[in-house]
C-alpha cells in the first residue's frame, strides 16, 4: 500500500532546499527583515506577470480582501454578491464592514453561476466578488457586462487562480481589485501566510499602500488615514521570488497531474472530473490549483481512500457558506436557490494535486478509485 497525504507541506521546502536556504540567509545577513528591495521586486514580478499596474503585498489572503472592501467604501446597509461556494474570507471581507453578504448559487464549473447574479442585485448591492477556484477563472466578461449594466464594480478574490487566464487575461486583473494568497498549500506557497492585492487604479493602488502600513504615505511616511499593519513580510517576498523563479514549471507539473487523472477517471460514470487541461475550451487556461471531483457515495469512496492510504480533502471542511451555522443569520441566502451547490456538497471531494504527486502516485489513487466502483 501507499502512502499519499492530501498534501506535502515539508516538500515546499526540499523542492528547491538549496536556493531557499542561500535567498534565506542572505536576505536575514543583510537584514532585509520589513519593506525592502525584496519585497518591491516581488510587487513588481507579480504586477508584469499578472499584466497589471500595481502590485500590493499584503499580510494574507483575508486581509487583502478585507482591504478591497474597506477602500471601495463597503459599509452597513450595503449588499455585496458573493458565490455560496467560497472560502469564509470572501464574506467576512464584507460582513466585518457590517454589510450583508447576498449568497448566489455557483454552476456546473463550480464558480459563480453568473446566470444567476442579476437576480440578486438590488438597490442596496454595492459590488459583486467572484472567488476564481480551483484554478479557473470566471466567465469574466459576461460578468463584467452585468455589473456594468447596473453601475457595480467586480472584486476578484483570486486567492487560488494565481496566472490562471480566461480569454489570455489573468485572473485578479478583470475587477476593478483582485486580491491573492500566498499560503502554503497555493500554487505559489510561502513559508507561513502572504497575499497581495492587484488593480490598474492608481488612486485605489496608492490608498491600499498607505493603509497595509498604519495609513502611512510611503512617500512621506505621514499618516493619511486609518490604517492597520499587514504588510507582506520582506523575507517571504525573497522565499516567494525563489519559488516564482520556478513558477511555469510548477503549473506544467500541475496540469500534467490533472490531465492524468481526467483521462483515468474519464469512464467512471460516478465521477464528474473538473476540465482537463488539454480539452479545454480555449478560452480558459486553469493552473489547477486543486482537483475537485464530483463523486457518488462520496463519503464511502472517502473512507476507501483513507483505508488505502489515500488522502483527500473536503472543500472548507465540507460546508457551502450558508451551511454554517454561526453565520447564517448575518447572510442573505434563500437555500432552494442554492441548489448547485447543495448538490456540490454532497458530492466533492478534492484528491493530491501538487508537485510532490508522481504519475504512479496519481496511478495508484486512479486504481483505488476504479476499485471501489467496480
Ligand atoms: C478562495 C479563498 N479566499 C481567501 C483565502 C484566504 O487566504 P489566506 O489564507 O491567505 O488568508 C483563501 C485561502 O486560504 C481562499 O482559498
Amino acid at each position: 500500500m501507499k502512502e499519499i497525504p492530501y498534501f506535502r507541506y515539508n516538500y515546499l521546502y526540499s523542492e528547491f532546499k538549496n536556493e531557499l536556504d542561500r535567498t534565506f540567509s542572505e536576505t536575514l545577513g543583510k537584514g532585509a527583515i520589513l519593506g525592502q528591495q525584496e519585497l518591491k521586486d516581488f510587487e513588481r514580478t507579480v504586477a508584469d506577470f499578472l499584466g497589471v499596474k500595481y502590485a500590493i503585498g499584503v499580510g494574507n489572503g483575508t486581509s487583502s480582501l478585507l482591504l478591497m472592501t474597506r477602500v471601495l467604501g463597503v459599509q452597513k446597509g450595503d449588499e455585496v454578491i458573493i458565490p455560496s461556494h467560497t472560502f469564509v474570507a470572501t464574506a467576512a471581507a464584507v460582513a466585518w464592514w457590517g454589510a450583508t453578504p447576498v449568497l448566489v448559487d455557483c454552476g456546473n464549473d463550480h464558480l459563480l453561476d453568473v446566470d444567476k447574479v442579476e437576480a440578486a442585485i438590488t438597490p442596496k448591492t454595492k459590488a459583486i466578488i467572484i472567488a476564481q477556484l480551483n484554478g479557473r477563472t470566471g466567465e469574466m466578461d459576461r460578468l463584467q457586462a452585468i455589473a456594468d449594466k447596473h453601475h457595480l464594480v467586480v472584486l476578484e478574490d483570486a486567492a487560488q487562480a494565481f496566472g490562471s487566464k480566461f480569454l489570455n487575461r489573468c485572473a485578479g486583473t478583470w475587477g476593478i481589485m483582485g486580491s491573492f494568497s500566498f499560503h502554503p498549500a497555493k500554487t505559489l506557497g510561502a513559508f507561513g501566510d502572504g497575499g497581495m492585492i492587484v488593480t490598474h487604479d492608481e488612486q485605489l493602488a496608492h490608498k491600499l499602500f498607505c493603509l497595509r502600513d498604519h495609513g502611512r504615505d510611503p512617500q512621506t511616511n505621514e499618516v493619511v488615514a486609518w490604517g492597520i499593519n499587514s504588510r507582506l513580510d520582506n523575507v517571504q517576498a525573497a522565499m516567494l521570488s525563489v519559488k516564482f523563479s520556478h513558477y511555469s514549471k510548477t503549473i506544467q507539473r500541475r496540469r500534467t497531474i490533472m490531465q492524468r487523472y481526467c483521462d483515468r477517471l474519464a469512464g467512471v460514470s460516478e465521477i464528474t472530473m473538473p476540465p482537463a487541461p488539454n480539452t479545454n475550451d480555449g478560452r480558459h487556461y486553469d493552473i489547477a490549483q486543486n482537483c475537485e471531483i464530483e463523486a457518488e457515495k462520496r463519503d464511502e469512496l472517502r473512507n476507501f481512500l483513507k483505508e488505502n492510504g489515500i488522502g483527500t480533502l473536503l472543500p472548507w471542511g465540507g460546508r457551502a457558506l450558508h451551511q454554517i451555522p454561526a453565520l447564517q443569520s448575518s447572510m442573505h441566502f434563500d437555500r432552494h436557490a442554492l441548489a448547485r451547490t447543495e448538490l456540490l456538497f454532497k458530492r466533492c471531494l478534492m484528491l493530491p494535486l501538487n508537485t510532490s504527486v508522481t504519475d504512479d502516485e496519481v496511478d495508484y489513487v486512479c486504481d483505488t478509485i476504479l476499485k471501489f466502483y467496480r
